[in-house]
């Protein structure tokens, strides 16, 4: 197995509707109602040392994502903890990337899915920096996406839902064709909001600037971001940001479980440098997720 073997052809174990089962049998139907109409919430966890951060207010999101898509997870929040670490330890992983996914099946196919039950499986495996960790001192480039992120009243922008991605498949795409390693959202409003997968922070003059998370992901490394730049003294804004301010921040970076703290070299024409404040609060996170 290497790390192009196909997610549905690897070894170990995914635990499914209350069972673990071999990695290759975790199946789903093509009737599923999640596939048609995007009825899906899914979270995304590290384990660092045998420990996972955050674990328990990952599992509450993750019910809060289906609340929102007015679908109910079958296990509680503690329950979902309880696997998360059983579907590690059974792959005998102690660093992974996590990944419960809960979606309507195939009990009703039509918009009205009132009769489907709400199935959920739990994988986990290796995975080291999302963003190719050569570019950890240069810092990743950016492109403005040409989608831009719905309102509230348009998307349920505060849940995890499989279908907010679909933008961000389309943006990625485009831009990395065009040589740049993610793409960076607008919102409807044409402040800057956030990349495909993680919250962006930038600084200017010391002080920590990051968009008001009203209609995109009020990340859970961004909220420990913002713990930490206040534990640091460092002042913070939370505000709306401009696309003409790109030009004056000093260090952009962003934040996600996948992604971690990354540094941000470049976005459309302007370049920054991994400055010490994304160094600073790059080593706080490190060290936080690993205590
Ligand atoms: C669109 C989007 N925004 C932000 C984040 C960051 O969220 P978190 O820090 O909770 O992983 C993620 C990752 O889950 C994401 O997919």
């Amino acid at each position: 197995m290497t790390a192009d073997t196909p997610f549905d052809k690897r070894d170990g174990y995914i635990w499914i509707d209350g069972e673990i089962v071999p990695w290759k049998e975790a199946k789903v139907h093509v009737l599923s109602h999640g596939m048609h109409y995007g009825s899906s919430v899914f979270e995304g966890e590290r384990m660092y040392n045998g420990k996972i951060f955050k674990c328990n207010q990952h599992s509450e999101r993750l019910h809060n994502s289906a609340r929102i898509l007015d679908m109910e997870i079958p296990i509680s929040p503690s329950e979902l903890d309880e696997i998360k670490y059983e579907i590690c330890q059974k792959n005998g992983l102690t660093d992974a990337y996590i990944r419960p996914v809960a979606w309507r099946g195939s009990e009703q196919m039509a918009i009205s899915a009132q009769a489907t039950k709400t199935h959920l499986a739990i994988a986990a495996w290796k995975w080291g920096t999302y963003f190719d960790a050569k570019k950890r001192d240069k810092g990743i480039t950016l492109k403005t996406a040409q989608w831009r992120r719905p309102p509230a009243e348009c998307a349920p922008v505060d849940s995890k839902a499989a279908g907010l991605y679909m933008i961000a498949t389309l943006s990625k795409h485009k831009v990395e064709r065009e040589g740049y390693d993610d793409a960076l959202f607008l919102d409807y409003r044409g402040y800057v909001s956030e990349s495909t997968g993680a919250n962006f922070f930038a600084i200017k003059d010391g002080t920590l600037i990051t968009p008001t998370p009203d209609n995109f992901l009020n990340g859970i490394t961004r909220q420990t971001i913002l713990e930490l730049a206040e534990e640091h003294n460092i002042p913070v804004e939370v505000r709306h940001v401009m696309p003409e301010e790109l030009g004056s921040f000093e260090e952009i970076f962003l934040t996600g479980t996948a992604a971690e703290v990354t540094a941000v070299g470049k976005i459309d024409n302007y370049t920054y440098t991994v400055g010490p404040f994304t160094r600073k609060l790059r080593e706080a996170y490190e060290t936080l997720v690993r205590s």
